[in-house]
């Protein structure tokens, strides 16, 4: 099976979308699995930074299985969360999911290099794993910025590329033999497992992404750390 690109490309999104829909029925369980549950953590200080100014209308762009938006939805029943993805099998988990769960988001099939919302509608954004997938991520950042009100906030979560020393060589390893091994065994997609390491090692590093954030019109842009660089949280205002 060919792999989608790591990196950007133009004709990167039909082959993502197409991954995304294969993987969505086992995704939720191995991202428990893959990261030892502390996924849950890492989106819980998302929720926080997110909700930190009282907003009315959250969109959580590249949604997947709706785990981020139904946790700002939990966090804020009085918000509208919106939650947007262009994998239509990833979004059918996060629907029966939010009706299990009685939470009332909703989740629409949209690219994200093309939202359909108008400017300035949301009051903050929320993008959890999603950027490294986007075929261009200046154009991304551009959307997310346009649907914002200025002064809202943005929140990105995103892996980091592994740094060059000891824990980044263990991450590494982890990245390359034990994700495509176990994410091969449980999904019986071992491509799919394979590609999301290769698109972390491929993806921007904390610091470009901040000045990536800056270019695209987000102000004080802060990041933090988790689990000692496995994750990061990215921070901004739409300025
Ligand atoms: C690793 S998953 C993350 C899903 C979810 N945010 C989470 O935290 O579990 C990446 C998601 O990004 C979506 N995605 C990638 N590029 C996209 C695009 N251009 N437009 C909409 N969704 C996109 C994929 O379909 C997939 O559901």
């Amino acid at each position: 099976m060919t792999l989608p690109p790591a990196g950007q490309a133009p004709d990167k999104g039909p082959v993502v979308a197409a991954m995304f829909d294969r993987i969505a029925p086992r995704y939720d369980r191995l991202n428990r699995l893959l990261s030892l549950g502390v996924d849950v953590d890492w989106r819980r200080q998302a929720v926080r930074a997110a909700l930190a100014d009282a907003p009315a209308r959250v969109l959580d762009v590249a949604t997947g299985t709706a785990d981020l938006a139904l946790m700002l939805k939990r966090a804020r029943p009085q918000a509208e969360v919106i939650g947007v993805d262009f994998a239509e099998a990833m979004l059918a988990v996060g629907r029966e999911k939010a009706v299990r769960r009685g939470l009332g988001v909703e989740l629409r099939r949209a690219d994200a290099l093309a939202l359909p919302f108008d400017d300035a509608s949301f009051d903050a954004l929320t993008v959890a794993y999603g950027l490294r997938n986007f075929a261009d991520v200046a154009l991304g950042l551009a959307e997310m910025r346009r649907v914002m009100r200025r002064g809202g906030r943005v929140v990105v979560l995103e892996f980091p590329p592994p740094p060059a020393n000891l824990a980044g060589r263990a991450l590494r390893w982890y990245g390359r033999i034990v994700m495509p091994t176990i994410g091969g065994l449980v999904s019986g997609d071992r491509s799919a497992y394979a590609y999301l390491p290769a698109s972390t090692e491929a993806f921007l590093t904390p610091a470009e992404l901040t000045a990536a954030l800056q270019a695209a019109g987000f102000d004080q842009v802060q990041h933090r750390l988790q689990s000692f660089g496995v994750s990061a949280l990215h921070v901004g205002v739409a300025a």
